[in-house]
């Protein structure tokens, strides 16, 4: 076996967590350690952006129609990174303060850096700019000859922020928060009336082209892993290469206690390029409608995860299916960043919703993929239809809410919940053909939690990412007897019980 595959699959398979073990990680956290959840690029120029949301009249069900696209302005750039990257909370507790995001993360630990490339932008000088989310803010990183005009985003991971809590299992971590990114910018370019595509550059051009690969700039402080580019524009190729570069990245742990060689290994064994997509398709039909009638800008804004949900609410069968409709091909504008086949699919543990049976329920993606889980899952399973337009199956009626409890790492935000989602992936056959497979199944799968998140949220419900489940065990109930399929993330949705003792502050002054 090639080595790169071998490194890959090892990888996940010794990052399981296991019913009695989990995977190795640090013995103890001081939280006034944690990495800086900011990275500054000291000398650079700074441009701050504007504050102002943009496109604040479109309510949630209309917010992937057609519309003509904003011109590329600092104004439009501004509008559109704070709805995907930007700040949206400040958070306080006792003497505690954490600010939040556009999108969730992993212990709120945010490993994703956003790059913005611009050229021929009225108002910008040309160049490769980092992302400031705290201040709202662009830093020059890099410049080089002019080209045609665009606009793209990039995205490299520092995986040490997730590292720092949670040891070997974090590269998986990092890559289930690119998907939540990806789709947030999908959602939000929509807004603006762009469409964001993935660009199929080899991993070296991405390094290079944001700069992640200048190892010298990057001495004695944590590295970046280079992950993807987005173009915004229909017929745009490569970004602009560049020839002056500027700045010197933080330090964002001055004192790291441990080491997790392993996250290096499977970076490398995982880079490789996008599997070919066919063309994005256009717009299509929501196979469902969106009760919602909040603007879109709101949903977007008012996102929060869960920390406790109230065990008791009976979701209304419309939401449950407005859930599942966004999952699907042409539910989502995510779904024409990614137009690939589904290699993802959703067995529900559903534990209070409204004229369905408690169980266990699958809602495969695609037709193959029907017919690949039934031949995989046990023949008990009944595979009974339970909506007359949605791919929804019921495989077996019983209370599963002590079952998702256990498989998500004994969280009671799993069985409070009225829904808790496992997303299986189509494993071993993917990642042996192409290792980097690996990275894009975790963010598809990000990706379809983010769907949840926000859809849930304009329904007046909320989502909650979980990235602790017992991997084996999952298959185990499943009937998942090898490393065809893979668990890879969860998901849970409920009505949320909040924390009144934090206190809230705005995102920017
Ligand atoms: C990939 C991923 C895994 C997560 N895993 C868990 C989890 O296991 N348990 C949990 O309570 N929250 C989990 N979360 C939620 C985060 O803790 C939450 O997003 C973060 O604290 C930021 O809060 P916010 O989403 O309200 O902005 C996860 C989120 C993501 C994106």
């Amino acid at each position: 076996m090639d080595d790169r595959i071998a490194s890959t699959l090892a990888y996940h398979a010794r990052t399981k967590h296991q019913l009695d073990r989990y995977a190795a990680g640090p013995g103890s956290l001081d939280w006034e350690a944690q990495p800086d959840p900011f990275r500054h690029w000291r000398g650079t120029q700074v441009t701050p952006l504007p504050r102002e949301i943009l496109a604040t009249d479109i309510l949630w069900p209309l917010l992937d129609q057609p519309r003509p696209a904003q011109a590329f302005t600092p104004a439009c750039l501004g509008s559109l990174l704070r709805l995907c990257a930007g700040l949206t909370a400040w958070k306080q507790y006792g003497g505690s303060r954490w600010s939040l995001r556009a999108h969730p993360s992993s212990g709120n630990l945010h490993p994703t850096e956003t790059w913005l490339i611009a050229s021929g932008v009225p108002g910008l000088e040309d160049g490769l700019f980092h992302y400031q989310a705290r201040d709202h803010s662009l830093e020059r990183r890099a410049w080089g000859d002019a080209t045609a005009p665009g606009v793209w985003f990039g995205y490299s991971s520092i995986p040490w922020r997730e590292a720092w809590k949670y040891g070997e299992r974090a590269f998986r971590y990092c890559q289930l928060d690119m998907g939540h990114v990806l789709a947030a910018l999908a959602y939000a370019a929509a807004l603006h009336g762009w469409q964001a595509r993935l660009l199929a550059l080899d991993p070296e051009e991405t390094a290079a082209r944001l700069g992640t690969d200048r190892d010298a700039d990057f001495n004695g402080v944590e590295a970046e892993e280079a992950e993807v580019i987005v173009t915004l524009q229909a017929d745009a190729g490569a970004p602009p290469t560049w020839n002056h570069w500027a700045g010197q990245p933080s330090l964002l742990d001055v004192k790291p206690m441990y080491e997790w060689p392993v996250i290096e290994e499977v970076a490398a064994a995982t880079r490789g390029p996008l599997p070919p997509a066919p063309p994005a398709p256009a717009h299509a039909a929501k196979p469902v409608a969106t009760t919602s009638t909040l603007p879109a800008t709101q949903v977007i804004l008012q996102r929060r995860s869960a920390q406790a949900f109230d065990g008791k609410s009976l979701m209304p069968h419309a939401v449950f299916r407005s859930l599942l409709a966004a999952l699907l091909p042409g539910g989502s504008p995510v779904w024409r960043l990614w137009p690939r086949a589904p290699r993802v699919h959703p067995i529900l543990l559903v534990h209070r919703v409204e004229g369905l049976k408690p169980g266990l329920y699958a809602l495969p993606r695609s037709e193959t993929a029907l017919a690949g889980l039934k031949q995989a899952m046990p023949q008990m399973f009944a595979w009974t239809p339970a909506d007359p337009e949605l791919p929804l199956l019921q495989l077996l009626a019983a209370k599963t809410e002590r079952t998702a409890r256990t498989l998500s790492c004994h969280q009671d935000i799993a069985s409070h919940s009225a829904v808790t989602f496992a997303f299986i992936a189509e494993f071993a056959a993917p990642i042996a053909d192409n290792p980097a497979a690996w990275r894009h199944l975790h963010w598809e799968a990000g990706m379809l939690g983010h769907c949840l998140t926000l859809e849930a949220e304009a329904a007046g419900w909320r989502g909650t990412g979980i990235g602790c489940f017992f991997d084996d065990a999952v298959h185990e109930v499943l009937g998942l007897g090898d490393t065809k399929y893979q668990v890879v993330y969860h998901f849970a949705v409920g009505i949320p019980v909040d924390d009144a003792r934090l206190t809230t502050l705005p995102a920017y002054e």
